[in-house]
């Protein structure tokens, strides 16, 4: 009962978002679907992670991001992360949009959505509670001129949503402060399920 209800608000989060763009400083919105997220967890399909790369940055707000893929050992890529910010941020949202990737190119797939990055820290949406495990980042607030390093990062595959269809996704995570764009990550995995022998 408790998997149908959030997956009912699953379908609602993707039946609205996919047809309006959030607005960008609707904190109280995405503090609410932060909620339905942190709810997820699933074992239906495997999760391929891949890479994440880093698009651009705001040197008005960061002095430094660097983001690098890594493989940890021959089957298990993973993230580095350094970072000082230029100002003391509380917190920030990420707008993330999925694309699938199908005839050759990855097409907008409906499933957009926006949370509270402290917030999915805090709850390990999507397993990023990990990325106090290694290095010296302890957790927000994010806070002026302090370099700050995260290793050996990935994602936990249980803690995403359940019915995504196999296919090779690409995330475009827009993190934003207020209407000012932080940075804009891409996130790349794919979804499959493992054949079943009876
Ligand atoms: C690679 O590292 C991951 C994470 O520690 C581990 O779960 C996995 O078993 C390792 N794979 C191999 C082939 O050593
Ligand atoms: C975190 O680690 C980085 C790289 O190792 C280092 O430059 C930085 O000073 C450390 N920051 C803190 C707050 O300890
Ligand atoms: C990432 O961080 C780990 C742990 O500190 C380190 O061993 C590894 O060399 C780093 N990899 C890259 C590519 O920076």
């Amino acid at each position: 009962m408790i998997v149908f209800k959030v997956f009912a608000a699953y379908m609602g989060v993707i039946a609205t978002s996919a047809v309006a763009h959030p607005a960008p400083n609707n904190h109280q919105d995405a503090g609410l679907v932060s909620d339905i997220l942190t709810k997820f967890h699933q074992n239906d399909y495997k999760l391929k992670f891949e890479r994440v790369e880093l698009v651009r940055f705001n040197k008005q707000y960061l002095k430094k991001l660097e983001v690098v893929t890594y493989k940890y050992n021959r089957t298990s890529p993973v993230v580095n992360v350094t970072w000082m910010y230029g100002t003391d941020l509380p917190d920030y949202d990420a707008v993330v949009q999925a694309y699938r990737f199908t005839s050759n190119e990855y097409r907008l797939f409906p499933l957009r959505f926006q949370m509270s990055v402290c917030g999915a820290i805090k709850t390990s949406a999507a397993g990023l509670q990990t990325l106090t495990h290694c290095g010296n980042f302890t957790g927000c607030p994010f806070l002026k001129d302090v370099p700050t390093r995260a290793c050996n990062w990935s994602p936990d595959e249980t803690r995403f949503p359940p019915f995504i269809p196999d296919g090779e996704y690409m995330l475009e995570i827009q993190m934003i402060f207020r209407n000012a764009e932080l940075y804009v990550l891409r996130a790349y995995s794919s979804i499959y399920r493992p054949i079943v022998k009876k």
